[in-house]
């Protein structure tokens, strides 16, 4: 049995930096009047509740995909990353640049376009529910006769709206040229398929299988528009080991799915509180994070 790490849940304060926003899962505080700091929490959501329990290492393995995503795609679409060397910027306490020690990054701060732009190449989660009722996915009509977790011949892009509250519903591409007008929609369209070939493409090398994920977008200060938030993370996308989906397995998620399948085997009402997750219900998540992190940047999770 290995031995269980502690959770971090909580990040209050980092020295005098002011609090900028509270997610589910990271805390962000403002550094500068253009840059900010986004810690990633071990904190894990599931049908838009924060658990009470924490995954170990979670953190690190989604600042540490999403940087090292940042920096292989920056060719392709700018993105809000500047650096995860907090020393070389903020003098902080010995403990406190230990507890942010991989799960911190400076970012520039960005003016979000306020869709989550979804990007999939196989068929599953909501799309496979509506591919089932309708033979449609959004207003693409896919071929008949596809089953759970098929590969799709070109990459869908299927946005929805991102909402402070209750559930995200999907949008069409009119929806978004309405917003922010058809040559920026154009390009954010683009770019998320783009940046899903890149992201696929190098997974796909290191044994992991991505179905599909969620870019997020915003303007920065020169108003370009650059990808921000996380990419490619167990939390904002589904992923297989390459291995297990050649021998055709279908059903062993390397991501959140895995917490969401157990919560809907325990019984849970989905209304608060939510329940707290076993110790081997955690190991287990907790590893299969890991697996994806160092497969896919090929370091190990210190
Ligand atoms: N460079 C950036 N500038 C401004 N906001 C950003 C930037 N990068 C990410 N964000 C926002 O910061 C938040 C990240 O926090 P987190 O992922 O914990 O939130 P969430 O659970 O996805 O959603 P919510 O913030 O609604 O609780 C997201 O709302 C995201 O859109
Ligand atoms: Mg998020």
């Amino acid at each position: 049995m290995m031995s269980i790490e502690s959770a971090v849940t909580k990040v209050d304060n980092v020295g005098e930096l002011e609090l900028f926003a509270s997610g589910k899962v990271r805390e962000t505080f403002r550094f500068t009047s253009n840059v900010l700091l986004m810690v990633s929490t071990d904190r894990i959501s599931a049908f838009d509740y924060v658990l009470p329990t924490g995954i170990p290492g979670k953190g690190k393995v989604l600042n540490g995909l999403s940087k090292f995503f940042f920096r292989e795609s920056k060719d392709v679409c700018p993105n809000h990353f500047i650096s995860t060397r907090l020393g070389d910027f903020i003098e902080l306490e010995e403990d406190m640049l230990e507890l942010l020690e991989g799960r911190a990054m400076l970012v520039e701060e960005m003016k979000p376009i306020p869709f989550e732009c979804i990007v999939r190449g196989h068929l599953c989660g909501s799309a496979w529910r509506e591919y089932q009722a309708s033979g449609k996915v959004g207003d693409i009509t896919l071929p008949q006769g596809l089953e759970f977790g098929d590969s799709l011949k070109t990459p869908l892009f299927t946005p929805t709206t991102k909402a402070e509250t209750g559930h995200d519903r999907p949008v069409t591409q009119e929806d978004v040229v309405a917003a922010i007008g058809k040559k920026d929609a154009d390009y954010i369209h683009k770019m998320s398929i783009e940046l899903f070939d890149l992201g696929h493409r190098t997974a796909y090398d290191k044994g992991i299988a991505v179905l599909d994920t969620k870019f997020e977008f915003g303007y920065n200060r020169r108003g370009e528009i650059c990808v921000m938030d996380e990419f490619m993370t167990p939390d904002s996308s589904r992923f297989w080991l390459k291995s297990e989906y050649r021998n055709g397995q279908r059903n062993n998620f390397y991501d959140k799915e895995y917490i969401r399948s157990y919560l809907n085997d325990s019984g849970w009402d989905k209304e608060p509180p939510a329940p707290n997750l076993p110790d081997e219900v955690v190991a287990e998540m907790a590893r299969r994070y890991r697996v994806v992190y160092e497969s896919i940047t090929e370091h190990s999770l210190a």
